[in-house]
């Protein structure tokens, strides 16, 4: 080993047992596979303890592999120099470089650090994410900068992307479907569609089922990209189609969720994942506009409802309330509860539906005794059930 790269080996291993490491990266790959790119190392805490996490990054996909210090150590002293020609690591207290010209003579730099805020130092080291915050999408999606640090102003997208894909991957653990190979899920209303690449990623990659995801997006713009970063990033089974949830006609689903899809957008989900025979539904209503409109309260309650604040949650109750009980009516167990703290947004109510095949439907409908209370005779989720699950276009909704 040269005395440059002992040099720099040498601060890796400082940064590791002072708790300055920041981040590694490796680029100027020289080696014979055309598609890879770069490496970048993070480190992260497992169950089992410590480890280095390398994230090979090709054109279309990332590869990360964890290993324990001392492996991570080696294989970082094995690339430099030789498939990669240079070398960076950032430390809290400075930024070392390793650079190798053509004829592999290294030079040794070192910088003021790029991270001194310690963070973003904590940011990267974090122990428990679900996501993988190196992985390209992030990029393309505007959350992560090229170098994978995610950008001001998008911790909160972040972390609730992460929370969500971490509540997902429980449900769907605890589901009777978790054994299952082939995986179909459905995101209707998919918007910028970070949870539907986070959701890809993540049963493709990390739960390793073969998987295919569908976004449904009303908006021509978004369907578009999504489908090209899509493309860009290797996911063969991530597909955007353009079109009215109502009016989209949804094949057998496995999954299916629909995150803030406004009012009752929701309920047209709702209605198309029972259609499709989801086994499990997940849904983050917002906007609940249809109810507030509909419902009386009733005298006796009027005291409390005249304060307008709470008149509009009683609506997001009652409409929330109704959707989870009309589940429960249809065969699932059904929870509501916060994914995310409010700090990072108010629009975190979930409602998690898991089917049961052995549940014993209630004969007395309680949900009409609700509607009853309230005066709430339309209630939009009804009505479109009451038509079945067969297409209907979105004119013949409005009529
Ligand atoms: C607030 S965004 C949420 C996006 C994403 N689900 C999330 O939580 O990050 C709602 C998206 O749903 C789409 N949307 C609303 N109603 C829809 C409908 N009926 N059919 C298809 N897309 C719809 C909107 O165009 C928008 O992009």
């Amino acid at each position: 080993m040269t005395s440059e790269k002992e040099k720099f080996i040498g601060e890796l291993r400082k940064s590791i047992s002072d708790n300055s490491f920041v981040k590694l990266q490796f680029g100027k790959y020289r080696g014979d596979d055309k598609e890879f790119q770069k490496i970048i190392v993070n480190r992260i805490n497992l169950k089992d303890g410590e480890r280095l996490s390398f994230n090979f990054r090709y054109n279309t996909k990332d590869v990360v592999k964890n290993f324990e210090i001392e492996q991570g150590i080696k294989l970082a002293e094995d690339v430099t120099g030789n498939d990669f020609l240079s070398g960076t690591l950032f430390t809290t207290k400075n930024d070392y470089t390793i650079d190798h010209s053509k004829k592999r003579v290294p030079s040794f730099h070192i910088k003021k650090p790029s991270f001194n805020d310690p963070e973003i130092k904590e940011h990267n080291r974090q122990k428990t994410r679900k996501i993988n915050q190196e992985a390209e999408y992030f990029h393309l999606l505007g959350i992560t900068t090229e170098d994978g640090n995610v950008k001001t102003g998008m911790y909160d997208k972040f972390r609730q992307v992460d929370k969500f894909i971490e509540t997902m991957d429980s449900i769907f653990k605890t589901s009777g479907i978790s054994e299952k190979d082939t995986i179909s899920i459905t995101d209707m209303g998919s918007g910028k569609s970070y949870l539907t690449f986070a959701m890809y990623d993540h049963f493709n990659n990390v739960l390793n089922k073969n998987v295919t995801v569908k976004g449904i997006e009303q908006n021509h713009e978004l369907t578009e990209l999504s489908n090209r970063f899509s493309v860009k990033c290797g996911f063969t089974g991530l597909e955007f189609i353009n079109g009215n949830i109502f009016d989209t006609e949804i094949e057998k689903t496995d999954i299916t969720i629909a995150l803030h899809a406004c009012d009752t957008a929701t309920d047209d989900a709702i209605k198309k994942a029972l259609g499709a025979d989801s086994e499990i539904i997940v849904l983050a209503p917002c906007c609940q506009k249809y109810v507030r409109k509909k419902m009386t309260v009733p005298e006796k309650l009027k005291g409390i409802f005249d304060y307008g604040i709470h008149e509009e949650r009683l609506a997001v109750m009652l409409t929330d309330g109704l959707r989870a009980m009309t589940l429960e009516k249809y065969g699932y167990d059904t929870r509501v509860f916060e994914f995310v703290s409010t700090d990072h947004t108010a629009r975190n109510t979930m409602i998690a539906a898991v089917k049961n095949s052995s549940k014993i439907i209630k004969s007395e409908d309680e949900t009409e005794i609700i509607k009853s209370e309230f005066g709430i005779d339309d209630f939009y989720l009804d009505k479109i059930l009451k038509e079945g699950i067969s297409k209907k276009t979105a004119d013949e909704k409005n009529q």
